[in-house]
């Protein structure tokens, strides 16, 4: 399950846990009341025929999928992932295997950190700055979904520009809203 906690800008080294001390834990409850990001857990084993991944997917419009296999050796390649951006659509990503981070702004321009695992599936909703980097594994292989041809425009942020999240819960994340209700 994915871990949350706000990160503490100690300066040490990106891989680094970057927790506070004592920690100030986020549940996904929090990152998705708070922040908009939706967490799932997903069965890579099954993976094909899963049926949870395969409802969202539907019901989100989601057609195509990539994968992105980040290494020590090749992450001179995906080191912008690590600048801060945003996305025009929500970003939604599986961990199929290895682990690392994604930073996410919250509403009060704090960072929060999220630990991914194998089977972890972050949806990051558009309009909202993060970053992405390794641990110290060196390893994660990420399925990447999109709901039109596979491509990866980000917006990197510039100075004082802020937050653009829509204030409200889209159609999906309202309906989630009242099942957890
Ligand atoms: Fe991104």
């Amino acid at each position: 399950m994915v871990r949350a906690w706000y990160f503490n800008d100690d300066g040490s080294d990106r891989r680094s846990k970057h927790r506070k001390d004592p920690p100030e834990y986020v549940s996904v409850e929090e990152l998705f009341t708070n922040v908009g990001v939706e967490c799932y857990r997903i069965d890579v084993s099954t993976y094909d025929n899963d049926c949870i991944l395969a409802e969202i997917k539907k019901k989100r419009g989601y057609k195509y999928e990539d994968q992105l296999i980040c290494t020590k050796e090749n992450f001179n390649n995906i080191k912008s992932y690590y600048k801060e951006h945003k996305h025009a659509e929500e970003e939604m990503r599986l961990v199929y295997a290895g682990s690392g981070y994604f930073d996410v702004r919250d509403h009060q321009e704090r960072w929060i950190r999220m630990f991914v695992s194998a089977g972890d599936m972050v949806v990051i909703p558009s309009g909202c700055y993060h970053r992405f980097t390794h641990d110290y594994n060196e390893y994660i292989h990420l399925k990447r979904f999109f709901l039109n041809d596979p491509v990866w425009k980000a917006t990197l942020r510039s100075a004082g520009e802020g937050d653009s999240r829509p204030t409200h819960a889209t159609p999906v994340q309202q309906e989630l809203l009242q099942a957890a209700n």
